[in-house]
């Protein structure tokens, strides 16, 4: 017996079944996969499920739009309890089809981490509305809730799709009166275990499986893109230093009218820092280099090598201007878990002291003020004078987690060490 056109679901309603199909299954070996959030194949796996998720949510939404308006054939030849249970399968998956993505929205929602969600890297998607700003204490419950409910609804996704595949095949494979498959699959002949129906379904199945298990979403950009447009001036600095030279910071320094030094026999020079110049630094992610830089930072300079110790050098760097070439890490890198800038929105480096160390060679000694923590910080640096214009390019290595930067499980360093490499280059003329 095959199932006539008015015992099949509605061409829509079959579409829609097999794509949201695919996208769970899909969906769920991303999860799986996903385990680690603090590596950067973690990170992009878990961007992806949440893509994919939403997606889910809009193609159920219209699924279930379309079965309200159009009721799916009546269910004929199944006893009251294979009915019944069909009934509670097919409820129980609009409950996860649905609530699966709305947990996981809430559960992202309310994260200590404030990682924004761009749709397939491109489509911003915004939070639940009134979740992300409550205190800490009600988004707390509201990540508890989103996370079990997410994780329970998971084993019930596990559950049903035993049973429905279950109850499908067995109609299928067993019953040669029960056109159950073909309500789905039209054309499909029940009792038969070859029917090609069955067979698209399995091929259709493995290809699905092996997209969750080995698709390789794009991991995020390791450097910020822009072109190197400032180079001209090589010091051979290490790597890290060149690793800096990116694209030139809107800001310059705005000196201060020179302080006056009478009696020396070169007054002390004040200088403007030219564009172009670079405030960058480096580390690693899971393995992975990451390079970024700051894009707004104004530095005041009063410097003369024969007079170092009246030189002063104060740098102040916007924090919300980093850059590390992902704009969803860039969002969430000024979060109060990395840098906090709501709170210390600028990070200053006040260097009073210098010594020279050889030909052109000199460190800068001072302070580093970065989330709120002071602490000695070197300066290594290169400088050459020629006339009224000055290159310089430093080097030097700060522990993040001296000062907080990298709160709770990202204070681990095994996935981003505690080192990072800060590097400056900059050219600066004489006035
Ligand atoms: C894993 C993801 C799956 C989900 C979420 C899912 C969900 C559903 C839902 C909600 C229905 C009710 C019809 C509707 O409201 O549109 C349905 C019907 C059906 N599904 Fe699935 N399904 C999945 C996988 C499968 C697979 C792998 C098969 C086949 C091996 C299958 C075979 C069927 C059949 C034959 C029906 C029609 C049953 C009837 O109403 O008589 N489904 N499915
Ligand atoms: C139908 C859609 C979805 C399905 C089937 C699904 C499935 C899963 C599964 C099976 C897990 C692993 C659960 C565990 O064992 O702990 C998981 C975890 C997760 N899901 Fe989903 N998900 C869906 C939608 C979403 C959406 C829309 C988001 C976010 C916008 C999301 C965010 C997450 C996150 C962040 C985790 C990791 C939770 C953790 O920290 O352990 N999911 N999901």
């Amino acid at each position: 017996m095959t199932a006539s056109r008015l015992d099949r679901y509605s061409t829509v309603a079959i579409v829609l079944h097999w794509l949201i199909a695919a996208a769970i299954v899909v969906q769920i070996l991303l999860a799986w996969r996903m385990n680690d959030l603090h590596t950067p194949l973690g990170f992009a796996l878990t961007q992806l499920h949440k893509s994919v998720g939403i997606t889910i949510l809009f193609l159920s939404l219209v699924r279930l739009g379309w079965r309200l308006a159009n009721p799916p054939p009546p269910m004929m030849g199944l006893t009251g309890w294979e009915r019944a249970l069909a009934h509670i399968t097919h409820w129980g998956f609009y409950v996860i089809m649905i609530g699966m993505p709305l947990t996981g929205w809430i559960m992202v929602s309310a994260s200590r981490i404030a990682i924004p969600t761009l749709l397939y890297g491109v489509i911003p998607w915004p939070h639940v509305p009134g979740i992300a700003e409550l205190a800490p204490a009600a988004k707390g419950a509201w990540r508890g809730f989103g996370h079990e409910s997410h994780e329970w609804l998971a084993y019930g996704a596990y559950l049903l799709i035993g049973l429905h595949v279950a109850g499908a095949l067995k109609h299928q494979l067993f019953d040669h009166d029960q056109p159950v498959l073909a309500r789905m699959a039209p054309g499909a002949k029940p009792g038969r275990w070859f029917d090609p129906r069955l067979l698209i379904i399995a091929a259709g199945g493995l290809i699905v499986l092996a997209l969750g298990q080995f698709l390789r979403p794009p991991l995020p950009a390791s450097a910020p893109v822009a072109p190197t447009a400032h180079d001209e001036m090589e010091m051979d600095e290490a790597p890290a230093a060149k690793a800096a030279v990116v694209t030139p910071p809107v800001s310059a320094a705005a000196p201060e009218s020179p302080t006056a030094a009478p009696a020396a026999p070169q007054p002390l020079s004040h200088w403007t820092v030219a564009s172009g110049s670079t405030l960058g630094f480096a580390t690693t992610w899971g393995g992975q280099a990451i390079e970024g830089r700051f894009d707004r930072w104004t530095a005041d300079i009063s410097f003369s090598p024969d007079q170092l110790a009246k030189s002063k050098v104060s740098v102040s760097i916007d924090i919300a201007s980093i850059k590390t070439g992902d704009a969803q890490r860039d969002d969430s890198l000024p979060s109060a878990d990395w840098f906090d800038a709501a709170t210390h929105p600028k990070a200053t480096f006040i260097a009073d002291r210098f010594e020279k160390t050889g030909e052109d060679r000199y460190v800068a000694k001072g302070k580093l003020t970065l989330r709120g923590v002071t602490k000695p910080l070197s300066l290594p640096f290169r400088l050459k004078i020629d006339g009224d214009k000055a290159r310089m390019s430093g080097v030097t290595t700060l522990d993040r987690t001296a000062f907080g930067v990298g709160q709770g499980e990202w204070q681990a360093t095994d996935q981003i060490p505690a080192g990072v490499k800060v590097s400056v280059k900059l050219t600066a003329t004489r006035g």
